[in-house]
């Protein structure tokens, strides 16, 4: 077989797994998170796949080396904090912290409806810098050790996919649901571009990726 006839296979191959979701796949991929499972999202998590749809965002998202997320409810039960850690090129100086206070629904509707940030405050290499953009997020629904949103600045929005911290290390587990994150992203109307995949061994601002080794095991 000649070398083009071999690329071309290679092509229709590639076009053929990029075929459009249709509107019951959509239906399947993007269901919004119940109110009542809002507590599943009170954990430590580690971004494994992110896309935007805006050209500025997009071109630093290859800069990303992690980007680690906690949400946790506040002692009032009123409010949750969103704090997302990302680091870029591997560089400790370049942690950027986002604080978000998020407000949580007092009624439990069906589906959880869009939450809104009640303040963000942006901190680089832990200096304050100023920040002005609104904030908000939709939840859907994914694994029981997953999470997925889509947040939304006045700007650009991000489709992001996380594991619990604790399963963010298996890279080839990840890789069987990308197929499944770039359809939702499609669904969602976002264009279709490279997205940032978490290698699975980059450490994060504030702790290592991997489990310190225990010291008791060291001979
Ligand atoms: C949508 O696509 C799925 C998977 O390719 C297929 O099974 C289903 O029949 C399609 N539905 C419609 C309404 O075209
Ligand atoms: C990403 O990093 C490259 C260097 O590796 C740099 O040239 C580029 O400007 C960075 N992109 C953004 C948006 O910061
Ligand atoms: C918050 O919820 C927890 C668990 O349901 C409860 O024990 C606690 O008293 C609540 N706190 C407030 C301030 O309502
Ligand atoms: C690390 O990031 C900081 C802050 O962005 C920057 O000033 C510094 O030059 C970077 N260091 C390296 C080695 O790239
Ligand atoms: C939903 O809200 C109503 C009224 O506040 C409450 O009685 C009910 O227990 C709630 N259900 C769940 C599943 O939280
Ligand atoms: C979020 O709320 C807590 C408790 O009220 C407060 O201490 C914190 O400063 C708030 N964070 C932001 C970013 O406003
Ligand atoms: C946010 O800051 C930008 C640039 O500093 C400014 O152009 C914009 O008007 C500000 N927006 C709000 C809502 O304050």
């Amino acid at each position: 077989m000649s070398a083009e006839k071999i690329s071309v296979l290679l092509l229709l191959a590639v076009i053929g797994s990029h075929a459009a979701p249709n509107a019951s796949e959509c239906d399947g991929l993007a269901k919004r998170l119940p109110t009542k499972d809002l507590n599943k999202i009170f954990r430590n998590w580690v971004l494994v796949w992110g896309v935007s749809d805006h050209e500025a965002v997009e071109a630093f998202l290859p800069n990303v080396s992690s980007s680690h997320v906690e949400f946790k409810l506040l002692p009032d039960n009123k409010t949750f904090s969103y704090i997302e850690r990302t680091i870029f090129h591997h560089n400790l100086s370049s942690c950027t912290t986002s604080f978000i206070n998020v407000t949580v629904p007092s009624n439990n509707e069906t589906e959880l409806q869009t939450l809104h940030a009640v303040n963000i405050r942006l901190e680089e290499d832990g200096q304050p810098v100023e920040y002005n953009d609104t904030g908000a997020v939709d939840f859907y629904e994914s694994c029981s050790d997953c999470l997925l949103l889509v947040y939304k600045s006045s700007r650009f929005r991000f489709v992001l996919s996380y594991k619990e911290e604790g399963s963010h290390r298996d890279v080839e587990q990840h890789k069987a649901a990308h197929d499944d994150h770039r359809k939702f992203a499609e669904c969602l109307g976002f264009p279709k571009k490279k997205p940032y995949v978490y290698d699975g061994v980059a450490d994060f601002c504030h702790k290592k990726s991997a489990p310190e080794a225990n010291p008791d095991n060291q001979s």
